[in-house]
């Protein structure tokens, strides 16, 4: 598939860089000889750190860091003007590129505008009810098989078994390739991608994560070119063969490369975020053994109605969807989102300038107290229908908004509800250590994870 219209039609070819003077009208840090002392002192603390800022700058502040300066925007009005992009100001391959492009380029999210629209749309397809059938019965059955081999009763670290389970899960789901070696040698240069993708040294030098991931794509790209003509023109219950066979708006197929672009970056958006946030989940229901109670309730109520939990009676499974926004509330898997201005723009009193890097800290607007009273609180019932009445529609963004919003987020809730209807019908999940708050359990930069791993016991009840 040729999309007509490509990122560069909209893109002005002599876009600026702002430096220091192009931000200086702008509240803000000031110039520091040592900027990687200074993004280290912030990866160090993300969550505190950005609270001193914007408790300092307020919600749109200038901001140095490894790559250059940049401009942070808090709060649902940014979110709106950013997201919803009703004027086409904002880039979202110019945001994501710097981090993305070296292993998973052309990727939805490094599309913009009509060419993203057109493949957004044909993607669709591929989260479209009937395929969504397909998974959840191999969600269920890879669930049942992946929990029969979780400890009982002894101590074991959450935050990589469950790493391991979404990864087996995927190789269903995603490529219709039965739990085995194969699947084994997919998971290890798939997370060989991922691990580089977030890596601190950018270039493919020799025993360098980046240089593993170069390889884990040239790996997976092999494989997918491998596999693409098997696919074409068949019938699979998985994503791929669901994309082998996608057509766009004129009934073109996508050509073998879109397919192997769109494949790579699909999984690199599924996996490390719903690991994440089922990790995130675990922490706040250990800490808030109630809301377990609770979900088991649920789940007995479900057991009385259907006998069975069935695709179409995951809707019934509020309290775990309260549970689930709650804990992205506080710990959201993108905790933000980049992008570049391609004009100038207005927010507030501000004029920023084009060309700048733009940052979406939804981190920060999921604390603010206007609209998330006590933020730090863990309370789920913030998610019932009377208390979301009247809520900013952009003050709870974990999964994005406007024309990029995930596309996987249907997918995410079915995932994240199955799990925890077969761990928690018959188990309790009990933290081994004391559990802290969010700033002193987890790391957040890039994706969420607890710094010690989750240690933990499921005890049977
Ligand atoms: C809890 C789990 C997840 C979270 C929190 C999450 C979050 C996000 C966010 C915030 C974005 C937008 C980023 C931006 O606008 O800059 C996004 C985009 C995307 N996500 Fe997810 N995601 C999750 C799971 C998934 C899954 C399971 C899939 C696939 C099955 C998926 C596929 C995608 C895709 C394809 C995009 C790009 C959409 C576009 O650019 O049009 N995500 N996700």
């Amino acid at each position: 598939m040729n999309a007509p219209i490509s990122n560069q039609d909209f893109i002005p070819a002599d876009l600026p860089e702002p430096t220091f003077r192009d931000l200086a009208h702008l509240p803000g840090m000031e110039p520091v000889r040592f900027k990687l002392l200074r993004t280290l002192k912030f990866l160090a603390n993300p969550l505190g750190k950005s609270r001193e800022l914007v408790a300092q700058y307020g919600n749109i502040f200038r901001r140095q860091d490894l790559g250059g300066w940049g401009v942070s925007l808090i709060g649902p009005e940014a979110n709106e003007m950013v997201l919803f992009n009703k004027d086409k100001v904002f880039s979202s391959d110019l945001g994501w590129t710097p981090i993305l492009h070296l292993l998973f380029p052309r990727g939805l999210m490094l599309m913009d505008f009509e060419e993203h629209r057109i493949h957004r749309k044909t993607l669709s397809v591929a989260f479209k009810t009937e395929p969504m059938r397909h998974y959840f019965a191999q969600l269920d059955e890879g669930i049942t098989r992946g929990l029969a081999k979780w400890p009982r009763g002894a101590s074991f670290k959450f935050y990589p078994t469950i790493k391991a389970l979404t990864l087996d899960l995927a190789a269903t789901s995603f490529l219709g390739v039965p739990w085995g070696p194969e699947a084994q040698k997919i998971n290890k240069a798939f997370c060989d991608m991922v691990a580089a993708s977030v890596a601190v040294i950018r270039k493919p030098l020799p025993f360098t994560a980046m240089k593993r991931g170069v390889d884990g794509r040239a790996f997976m790209s092999a494989y997918f070119a491998r596999e693409i003509p098997k696919r074409r023109g068949q019938t699979g219950d998985d994503i791929f063969t669901q994309v082998c066979n996608a057509t766009n708006e004129s009934g073109e197929l996508l050509t073998d490369q879109e397919i192997i672009d769109h494949m790579n970056f699909l999984m690199m958006a599924a996996h490390d975020t719903t690991t994440s946030s089922i990790s995130s989940i675990a922490w706040c229901l250990a800490k808030h053994p109630e809301w377990q109670d609770r979900i088991r309730e649920e789940i007995a109520g479900i057991r009385a109605r259907h006998g069975a939990l069935s695709y179409e009676t995951l809707g019934e499974m509020n309290v775990t969807e309260m549970v689930f926004k709650e804990a992205m509330r506080l710990i959201p898997p993108v905790p933000s989102m980049p992008r570049r201005a391609l004009r100038d723009f207005t927010f507030g009193n501000h004029v920023v300038p084009a060309g700048a890097h733009i940052g979406i800290n939804q981190m920060m607007t999921h604390r603010l107290p206007e609209y998330w009273p006590n933020p730090e609180q863990y309370d789920p019932t913030r998610f019932t229908p009377e208390n979301s009445r009247g809520r900013h529609k952009y003050a709870w963004v974990p999964f994005g908004g406007g024309a990029h919003m995930c596309l996987g987020q249907h997918f995410a809730y079915m995932q994240v509800k199955m799990f925890f209807f077969a761990l928690l019908e018959g188990h309790r999940i009990v933290s081994d250590t004391p559990l802290g708050d969010v700033e002193s359990d987890f790391s957040m930069f890039p994706i969420p994870k607890p710094k010690d791993g989750l240690p933990v016991r499921i005890e049977a009840l």
